[in-house]
């Protein structure tokens, strides 16, 4: 056996375990799209989608990919540089002008949005400024830019949302510029930047700039769902955004948006743009039909998400369930045992709602929890089917009440 083999062995063995005792929770496969689908040919209710406003089904969004397959096919062969369609120029377009800005560039994923907009624009003179809980597209991006050599930018981490702690840090940093880089919502925790406290701090540094990854606040934030900055009013404060199509936009491919020079430069810079192939037309045509809808209907749209996400919080807070930091749509149960958030889900699956369990090293031990997202798509049946669920499963395994599960008996 190579190293190779070996590693990946001893890397799977809590895996391995966890699949024997058939409480594994992660890939199971779909056998249609949607929140409401199948698994094994069960119906499952999906809570732990990020398809926040229930478009991603919509039959006109799935009719314009239609359309798109059949006149740019599924791949252009290429990077942007050489596969630009009419449908992504005019995408970004209308995307700069509905989000506010000057410009806008869209990527193939999210993930490579963030990962080359920090390597093209962090250099030798600059410090990344992370919040402590930061998604993984903003740690690849800033380990990335930091490797670069003779060019990487110095690295320093704020505890998570303290405008103290960001203040701290800017104070101690060795480099001049600082780009700090925030999350409108936070996902796992479902908790909004403390973005005016965090933008004060920023703007009394002149050589400070924030850059916000606003995945989860795009569609569901701001009365027209165009995220943190419309919630707020924060026009003009926040020069870099970036998001994502594979949350309220029904598909998947990353958003950057800035002022026309900026995002130019990151277009001309941006390996993880330039070196990967461009993002598949029926993909751009269902992210452009989406922001029709949001363009005609954005306020009801985003006005039934929250209505429905108010109606599950009150539910599960009735019950005496713990949702940690959140004040948002994405409202974690936390279990804070790794056993009980395992067996709960197991349950919950089982009765036809699916809950994804997160566990360490995802969280930090004691904080493990389920993931649960309303979204407009769900029903307020389906709504009432989990609270219901929830209640008798919390139950039968302590996460409400929070004693100790017992310790399993040992192995024979
Ligand atoms: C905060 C945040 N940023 C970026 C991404 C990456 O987006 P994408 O799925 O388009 O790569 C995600 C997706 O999980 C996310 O949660």
């Amino acid at each position: 056996m190579s190293w190779i083999q070996d590693k990946s062995r001893a890397g799977l063995e809590r895996i391995r375990e966890a699949q024997e005792k058939q409480v594994y929770p992660y890939f199971r496969a779909f056998e249609s799209g949607g929140l409401h689908t199948t698994i094994d040919g069960k119906p499952v209710v999906n809570f732990s989608s990020n398809d926040y406003l229930g478009l991603t089904t919509h039959p006109k969004v799935k009719e314009a990919s239609i359309e798109a397959v059949k006149k740019f096919s599924c791949g252009l062969g290429s990077s942007r540089v050489q596969a630009t369609t009419t449908a992504h120029v005019e995408l970004e377009e209308r995307l700069a002008a509905w989000f506010g800005f000057e410009k806008c560039l869209v990527f193939t994923t999210g993930y490579q949005a963030m990962v080359g907009t920090i390597m093209a624009l962090a250099d030798r003179d600059t410090t990344l400024v992370l919040d402590s809980l930061s998604h993984a597209c903003i740690l690849d991006g800033t380990f990335a830019a930091a490797g670069t050599p003779r060019n990487g930018p110095e690295i320093r981490f704020f505890n998570h949302n303290s405008p103290r702690a960001l203040k701290r840090v800017l104070g101690k940093r060795e480099r001049e510029k600082a780009m700090i880089l925030l999350e409108g919502i936070y996902s796992l925790d479902g908790d909004e930047a403390r973005i005016h406290d965090l933008l004060e701090v920023a703007e009394a540094d002149e050589k400070a700039v924030v850059v916000c990854d606003d995945a989860h606040g795009t569609g569901t934030l701001g009365k027209g769902g165009r995220g943190i900055i419309e919630k707020y009013g924060l026009e003009g404060r926040i020069p870099v955004v970036i998001s994502t199509f594979s949350k309220t936009f029904g598909g998947i491919g990353g958003i950057l948006l800035g002022d026309a020079e900026t995002v130019d430069f990151v277009k001309h810079q941006a390996r993880s743009f330039l070196f990967s192939a461009s993002l598949p037309v029926p993909v751009v045509a269902a992210a452009s039909t989406i922001l029709d809808m949001l363009e005609d209907h954005g306020e009801e749209l985003v006005a039934e998400l929250h209505d429905k996400s108010a109606y599950m919080r009150k539910g599960l807070t009735d019950l005496g369930f713990d949702l940690g930091l959140s004040d948002t749509h994405i409202m974690p149960v936390m279990c804070r045992e790794e056993r009980k958030a395992l067996f709960t889900h197991v349950a919950m699956l089982e009765s036809g709602v699916m809950m994804v369990p997160i566990t360490y090293p995802a969280v930090k031990r004691g904080e493990e929890r389920l993931r649960l997202n309303v979204t407009r798509g769900h029903s307020k049946e389906d709504i009432d089917q989990a609270v219901e669920l929830l209640g008798v499963y919390g139950n039968a395994f302590f996460v409400l009440g929070g004693e100790e599960l017992e310790p399993l008996p040992a192995a024979e």
